[in-house]
């Protein structure tokens, strides 16, 4: 499948594989417009599909992660065009309907909608050189795709308030001692870490991995009790599973498992 603003690419080794998926508007530093979130969103869904598939990974440039939503081409609409044709909620979330981890991987700017993308993914490995912010205040806009809910959630009210009204960035050291991102690594090992985090996924039980992100996501949404309640529900389930009778029988018998992803 080719693209105009991605490229896509399947890594690693053994039955599951890493879809990787590279954000490609150099030019413009990869600002978000249509064809891009439309094509990320299809690359994502085709690859959560594939049954050799087992995690994903979205990165960028050396330079941008993405430098938010594509301002040129917002710069035009009103409120009817972007009410009416639902801007943000036709294409942008449909990363949130991928039940495989996705992994960012960000270099450079992630800002505006570009750091709102990465929030939309499960965790943000970010190299050294990455820089993150909510700029739209000083567009005269606000964030528009989950960035005054999810900052908060990440990192505190007290630094979303400041982020969000001043605008300002934050490096990638700040954003580790944040929460916001789960490590920091040197901007050359960028892809090289990320690949390593997400072939470890791929090797463990596909059930699993898909029911560990969805507990994970009801801390994220709901209250405690009823994340608990989850939590328990899909515990109990991964032991109808083959990979739980597996994943068992290999320590105790100090052998590696050979998980079926069944
Ligand atoms: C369109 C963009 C862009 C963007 C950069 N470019 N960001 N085009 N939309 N968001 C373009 C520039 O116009 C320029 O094109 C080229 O990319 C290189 O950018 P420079 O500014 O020359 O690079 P530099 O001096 O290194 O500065 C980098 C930067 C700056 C700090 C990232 O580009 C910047 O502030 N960009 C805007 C960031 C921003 O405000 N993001 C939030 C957008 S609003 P030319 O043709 O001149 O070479 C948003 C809304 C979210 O995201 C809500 C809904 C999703």
């Amino acid at each position: 499948m080719s693209y105009e603003c991605i490229v896509t690419d399947v890594q690693g080794s053994g039955p599951l594989r890493i879809g990787v998926v590279t954000l490609s508007r150099p030019k413009q530093l990869n600002a978000l417009n249509d064809t891009l979130m439309n094509e990320l969103g299809a690359a994502l869904k085709a690859f959560d599909a594939d049954e050799t598939i087992g995690c994903m990974v979205v990165t960028g440039s050396e330079k941008a992660f993405a430098a938010g939503a594509d301002i040129g081409a917002m710069a035009g609409w009103n409120f009817m065009d972007v009410y009416k044709s639902d801007y943000i909620t036709r294409n942008w979330e449909t990363i949130r309907s991928v039940r495989k981890p996705v992994i960012a991987a960000v270099s450079g700017f992630a800002l505006g909608g570009g750091c709102e993308l990465a929030m939309m993914c499960d965790f943000i490995i970010a190299a050294d050189s990455a820089k993150f912010g909510q700029p739209e205040i000083k567009l005269g806009i606000i964030p528009g795709a989950g960035g005054t809910q999810r900052l908060p959630r990440a990192i505190g009210k007290a630094k979303a308030m400041d982020m969000v009204l001043t605008g300002r960035m934050m490096d990638a050291a700040e954003a580790e001692r944040a929460g916001l991102v789960s490590r920091v690594v040197p901007a050359a090992e960028l892809l090289s870490v990320t690949l390593a985090a997400a072939q470890a996924i791929c090797e463990f039980g596909g059930p699993s991995v898909m029911m560990a992100k969805e507990a994970v996501n009801r801390a994220y949404e709901g209250p405690l009790s009823e994340g608990i309640q989850f939590e328990r529900r899909m515990f109990h389930a991964l032991f109808a599973t083959e990979d739980q009778k597996e994943g068992m029988d290999a320590f105790v018998n100090k052998r590696k498992p050979a998980f079926k992803h069944r």
